[in-house]
């Protein structure tokens, strides 16, 4: 099996002493969209920095790309996984924005002219351009948020992660970012997103992986998530499209739509036999 990320029994507790990961154990594909949801303090941010290589395993293993994550691998990792954190506020420290993007090719040893095509193309991607100069300190959260993607963006990582990327997005950034995943994923890219949108997992996941309490409660395509005992037992709501279809007698619907546009084409059918 080609596998993405391999994580056999992890365990892991914070400096205080919070037990955040209490025996995971999940495969996540390779080339898939995989959404992980789960109610605040799940451990799902405690789990993708373990993606690459930020914190290491206290105990189990964690393997991205075949690769072991462990102090050894930690450079080779960062390069295989990029991560956008939840709070661009860890992410983003330099003095101007052209900078912060370019930080992480130019460690990189990358050739200057590369670097610049980079750092160009993910700034255009977020929609930054013209902001180059600006310190990031002075952004707006959304455009601090950005800023921190057109960061991995830059890297071209093989495994993409966002940890909450729709936070403080406004709709527009919304549906530009949903345009990068999708590309991304075409050109043969794995993307990971933890996030609590349970629709944009519904309508985009191939993958939704369910967290609570420091374990993987479920795991399945985005129909899990029409499944009563797991929505109450995760404290997650239905997606709108489920709320809506779930209404409906089961004899005029016996497959809830997977998107909006599945929704129409049925609703068209309904409305063209009557
Ligand atoms: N740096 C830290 N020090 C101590 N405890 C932490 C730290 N980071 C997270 N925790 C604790 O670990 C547990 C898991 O937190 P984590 O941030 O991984 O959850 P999450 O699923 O990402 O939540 P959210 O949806 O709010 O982002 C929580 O109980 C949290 O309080
Ligand atoms: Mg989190």
């Amino acid at each position: 099996m080609d596998y993405a990320v391999e994580i056999d029994d992890l365990f892991f507790h914070h400096k205080d002493g919070t037990q955040a990961l209490k025996g995971i154990n999940l495969r996540i594909m390779r080339g898939r969209r995989t959404v992980i949801l789960g109610p605040n303090g799940a451990g799902k941010s405690t789990l993708l920095l373990h993606l690459n290589g930020i914190y290491l395993p206290q105990r189990g293993r964690v393997k991205v790309l075949g690769i072991e994550v462990n102090h050894k691998n930690e450079k080779k990792l960062r390069k295989i996984a990029g991560l956008v954190f939840q709070d661009p506020d860890d992410q983003v420290f330099c003095p101007t924005v052209w900078e912060d993007v370019a930080f992480g090719p130019l460690n990189y040893n990358l050739p200057e002219e590369e670097v610049r095509k980079r750092v160009d193309e993910a700034l255009r991607a977020v929609r930054l351009e013209g902001l180059e100069q600006k310190t990031p300190f002075h952004l707006s959260y959304g455009q601090k948020k950005r800023v921190a993607i057109a960061g991995v963006l830059a890297l071209k990582p093989e495994i993409f992660i966002l940890d909450e990327p729709h936070a403080f997005l406004d709709p527009s950034g919304k549906a530009e970012l949903l345009k990068i995943l999708n590309s991304l994923n075409d050109q043969g890219s794995s993307i990971i997103v933890a996030t609590h949108d349970v629709n944009f997992a519904y309508e985009w996941a191939e993958d939704v992986v369910i967290m609570k309490n420091g374990i993987v409660l479920a795991q399945g395509g985005p129909d899990i998530l029409a499944d009563e005992k797991v929505i109450i037992e995760a404290e997650l709501e239905y997606p709108l499209l489920v709320r809506l279809f779930k209404k409906l007698p089961e004899a005029e619907c016996d497959k809830i739509p997977g998107s909006v546009d599945e929704a129409a084409e049925f609703l068209r059918q309904k409305m063209s036999t009557n």
